[in-house]
């Protein structure tokens, strides 16, 4: 179009050749750092230091963490802590636990910290102080999901609940899903089904077997206007009155917001909802009333358990020196990878079934927070953010991608987490074997089998001359793919509360390296608001937004009217 201002996608507030961060010192001396290790083998810095497989470990809150596997030595550790100090990393942990509004873009405190500090803790936001109603919030979903769970809370016909669906998307689902399915072990409560999808797939399946008689119905939302949820939430809503009366609502429906207005208007009576607050971050929500179907699977008591967890792991990162702070180890570690060895990606591998759902919520944490293009201050960064965190449970990953994480052309960093004891004490040599290959793994991708060991193996097996040649390449692993290994006593809700503050904190640590705010996501918003065109579009109003969309739009209406 003649006249037409083009658009501007890229660009940066003021236009620099270099970020103050990638220009300064702690930063190139870091890069010098990471030249010098690129040509050493990581198995070869065992031998510079003797005390190297217990010198790089530390622990915290029961989690012990090894990472002698890194590309890493003594020098260059040093420099990622001084890349800390530059870059104020005290200075941010401070603010934050002081309820400072951190999270400028939304003008909003990041507080998910008081959700589980003790009663006796002062935190204010704003110079009020948050802990008495935090504690005052924790005690209502505590003493209700107690009374559901001992049946002193019943559906309209005066049976007791059996079963909860949790109806919520995003981090008013992936915390306490994934809470609920680690501890499963430990479920003693009402059986509790999570719908998030607006795929109308799952909550069929589901409404068709549950008994609504029996059934309570939490809905979950930060806003309370999320499509997805409260579309789920309204056909919840009609399945209960269809079968029971409208005035099931009242007697079989929680939920959980900040938005008390809006779910008054749902037809929610006061004592079943449960609040939160704006300084609370979706993804961070888990710790809040968003933990209710966490307390009714598990109880009260556990659900405190794991805040317990959670606030071992704060104090830790608030007060250890950095060189032993958990948080402060793995987010470093996480930029060293990333942005100074360049590695493609971070894999996350829980050698434990029940932490299945471990990913998608550390998915959710660590890209929503830290995906990110413009620094705090709106400039272009000049260096990575975030890489792709991806993953699943050992050992099935195994059989699986771990072909590429050995022998594909790059290398990706990897977390190995694995609980000590078995959940179940009975099939204890079972659990072995599981943490055998756990140990295993890492070791192989550090280690490697060169050509000699190849070779010497294919002539055991009377294997030579070209067919030798022929196998060889195939044969071999490259090794030097950089681990940590995190050993959690046992699956609880104690050392899980403590796992999940962690990685919760090492994003955070990354955020303040990266100079970025880990706690607004602009980035979803642009897709919400194409949905409602589309959905117009698609209905015969309004106009796609592109041509290819016009076109797909044009198949969909054509199948439909078929
Ligand atoms: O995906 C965007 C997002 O806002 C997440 O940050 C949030 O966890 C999710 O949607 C659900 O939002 P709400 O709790 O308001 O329904």
């Amino acid at each position: 179009m003649a006249g037409a201002r083009p658009l501007s996608f890229a660009r940066p507030r003021f236009t620099r050749l270099m970020s103050e961060l990638t220009d300064s010192p702690a930063w190139r001396a870091l890069q010098a750092q990471a030249a010098r290790l690129r040509v050493r083998r990581i198995a070869a810095l065992f031998a510079d230091d003797a005390q190297r497989a217990t010198r790089f470990t530390a622990q915290a809150a029961g989690l012990y963490l090894d990472y002698s596997k890194q590309r890493l030595d003594a020098a260059a550790f040093a420099g990622l802590l001084e890349l800390a100090r530059q870059q104020d990393l005290g200075g941010w942990i401070a603010r934050m636990f002081a309820g400072e509004r951190i999270n400028a873009t939304e003008d909003r405190a990041a507080l998910h910290v008081a959700l589980r500090a003790p009663r006796t803790a002062r935190i204010a936001v704003d110079g009020r102080d948050v802990m008495p109603a935090v504690h005052a919030e924790l005690e209502r979903v505590c003493s209700f999901a107690e009374q559901v769970r001992d049946g002193r809370v019943r559906g309209l016909g005066e049976a007791p609940f059996t079963d909860v669906l949790s109806l919520g998307i995003g981090g008013s689902d992936a915390g306490p899903r994934l809470v609920c399915d680690a501890l499963a072990h430990q479920a003693d409560g009402p059986r509790v089904h999570f719908v998030a999808n607006v795929d109308p797939a799952p909550l069929a399946r589901l409404l068709r077997n549950l008994d609504p008689a029996r059934t309570l119905v939490v809905v979950i939302s930060k806003t309370f206007t999320t499509q997805e949820t409260m579309t789920n939430a309204r056909a919840a809503r009609a399945w209960l009155v269809a079968r029971l009366g409208e005035a099931a609502v009242a007697r079989h429906c929680a939920a959980v917001s900040t938005h008390l207005a809006e779910v008054r208007r749902f037809g929610i009576g006061e004592e079943r909802i449960f609040g939160f607050w704006d300084w609370v971050g979706g993804r961070y929500s888990l710790w809040s009333a968003v933990g209710l179907p966490i307390a009714l699977a598990l109880g009260a008591a556990r659900f405190r358990e794991l805040l317990a967890g959670a606030h071992a792991m704060d104090e830790h990162f608030r007060c250890a020196p950095f060189s032993e702070n958990l948080p402060a180890i793995l987010g470093l570690l996480g930029v060293w990878n990333n942005n100074f060895l360049g590695l493609a990606s971070q894999v996350v591998i829980p050698y434990a079934q029940n932490l299945e759902r471990l990913l998608p919520w550390l998915q959710q944490l660590e890209m929503e927070s830290n995906g990110k293009r413009v620094d705090r201050d709106g400039h272009a960064v000049d260096y990575a953010t975030t890489p792709a965190l991806w993953g699943d449970v050992g050992t099935n990953a195994q059989h699986a991608f771990f072909q590429m994480l050995h022998q594909g052309p790059a290398v990706h960093a990897l977390d190995f987490i694995l609980p000590l004891a078995p959940s179940d004490p009975a099939l204890a040599a079972q659990h072995r074997l599981l943490v055998a290959h756990g140990l295993a793994q890492s070791a192989a991708l550090m280690r490697g089998k060169s050509e000699e060991e190849v070779r010497a193996e294919l002539r055991s097996r009377g294997i030579e001359g070209a067919a030798l040649e022929a196998a060889l390449p195939h044969r071999v692993f490259p090794g030097d793919r950089p681990s940590n290994t995190l050993l959690l006593p046992r699956l609880d809700a104690f050392h899980l509360g403590a796992l999940l503050a962690l990685y919760e904190h090492r994003t955070f640590v990354q955020s303040v390296i990266w100079n970025v705010n880990a706690f607004d996501q602009w980035g979803v918003e642009l897709g919400k608001q194409l949905a409602g065109k589309v959905l117009e579009a698609l209905e015969g109003r309004g106009t796609p937004p592109d041509p290819s969309t016009a076109n797909l739009i044009e198949r969909v209406r054509d199948a439909q009217a078929r």
